[in-house]
């Protein structure tokens, strides 16, 4: 079935009992393990409400198996070392989010995890692979400068070395880019940003081929960072409308992205659905829509960041990413504002960046709000 369909009706329970349209919240952290086989168990990632999800994620994905995490962080962290321990290497791309750069350089050394950073190329990115290479990283398209790397050679090259490719697919979300069926091993996703989609919920998954997943599942047990069925019934309800969000949310930043590209007091629109954008040709071969979120650069003659902020009447600044409500942030005092000033400048995360998150409302009400900040 479409996909639209699979977000409604995947991996549902049906309400045996009461004959109702959703899939019944299964409270219990103990089950009766009597003439029972797979016991489920919240932090054995198992429960009813959990395995509905996972399979849903799975379908959209095109995933043999998955484990959800309470959230993004914890799916990147647990899959990271799955794959690579002391006296291993792992490549990562050095536009990553910064929290996932900042867990290598503040964990790894500590693991006795080797790491090296790599440019946002499929090429550079291959070329850092060395022989104890155990995982290979990347995220396309990047936060906050939507790079996009040419996934298909990327999973390409770590097939041919040995090392375990992962993807942070959060940005694209499983609508619009499915990494598996371009070869990449494992994909995650912060489930915080399009997956949850209302600004309150968080989580992360990881899907894969069923080998992987049981690899990245006995770690996951270990560190127990598991999720409640509470929660998992929002997820559920939350993925419903993903591919309904993800048409709307992505049409309305294709539209603004156009006329901020149009206005003379922004220097630069990043932004992969604009035809002259770099990563453009290759993301019309691996995704099939641009996705929702922009970022772009004042003009520092004209407008302070901070400024412009302080205008916006109807878009409000804030962390995080992927509701239904646009929000903006200034990624140098956010999510990238662990990393050093100096790594931020070599990557092109300036400090006049604004990143912009695309939600579902009318995109003329947008653009007016955009346009009185501007001036
Ligand atoms: C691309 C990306 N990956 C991972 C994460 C981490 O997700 P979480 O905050 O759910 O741990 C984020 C959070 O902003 C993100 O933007």
């Amino acid at each position: 079935m479409k996909k639209d369909t699979e977000c409604v009706h995947g991996g549902e329970i049906f309400d045996e009992a009461t004959g109702g349209m959703n899939t019944p919240i299964y409270p219990s952290s103990a089950f009766e393990y009597r003439g029972r086989k797979d016991v489920p168990y919240p932090r054995y990632f198992n429960t009813p409400n959990q395995r509905a999800i996972i399979e849903k994620l799975c379908i959209l994905e095109g995933a043999e198996d998955g484990v959800l995490f309470g959230s993004g962080m914890a799916a990147i962290s647990t899959t990271l070392c799955a794959f690579a321990g002391a006296g291993d290497h792992v490549v990562m791309m050095d536009e990553l989010y910064g929290g996932t750069h900042a867990f290598a350089t503040d964990t790894f050394a500590r693991l006795g995890i080797a790491h090296s950073f790599a440019a946002t190329s499929a090429e550079a990115v291959c070329a850092a692979i060395r022989k104890d290479t155990k995982v290979v990283t990347i995220e396309s398209p990047t936060n906050p400068l939507l790079s996009v790397i040419d996934i298909r050679k990327v999973a390409a090259c770590c097939r041919e070395k040995g090392a375990v490719s992962v993807i942070d697919n959060t940005f694209a979300g499983p609508i619009l880019q499915n990494p598996l069926a371009l070869g990449i091993d494992v994909v995650v996703h912060s489930g915080t940003k399009y997956l949850g989609g209302h600004s309150d919920l968080c989580f992360g998954v990881a899907v894969s081929s069923k080998e992987k997943i049981m690899k990245i599942l006995a770690l996951a047990r270990h560190f127990g960072g598991t999720v409640n069925a509470q929660t998992c019934y929002l997820i559920e309800r939350s993925l419903k409308t993903l591919a309904l969000r993800m048409e709307r949310q992505t049409e309305n930043a294709g539209k603004i992205a156009g006329y901020l590209s149009t206005r003379k007091d922004v220097t630069k629109v990043f932004y992969p659905g604009l035809a002259g954008s770099a990563g453009h040709s290759i993301a019309r071969t691996q995704m099939s829509g641009f996705g929702a979120m922009l970022s772009f650069e004042l003009d520092a003659r004209n407008a302070k960041p901070d400024e412009f902020l302080r205008r916006l009447m109807l878009i409000r600044p804030a962390v995080s990413l992927g509701g239904i409500e646009t929000t903006i942030c200034s990624p140098a005092k956010t999510s990238h504002a662990k990393m050093s000033a100096e790594e931020r400048q070599r990557i092109g995360v300036t400090d006049g960046l604004l990143r912009l998150s695309v939600g579902i409302e009318h995109v003329d009400d947008l653009i007016g709000d955009l346009g009185q900040a501007l001036g």
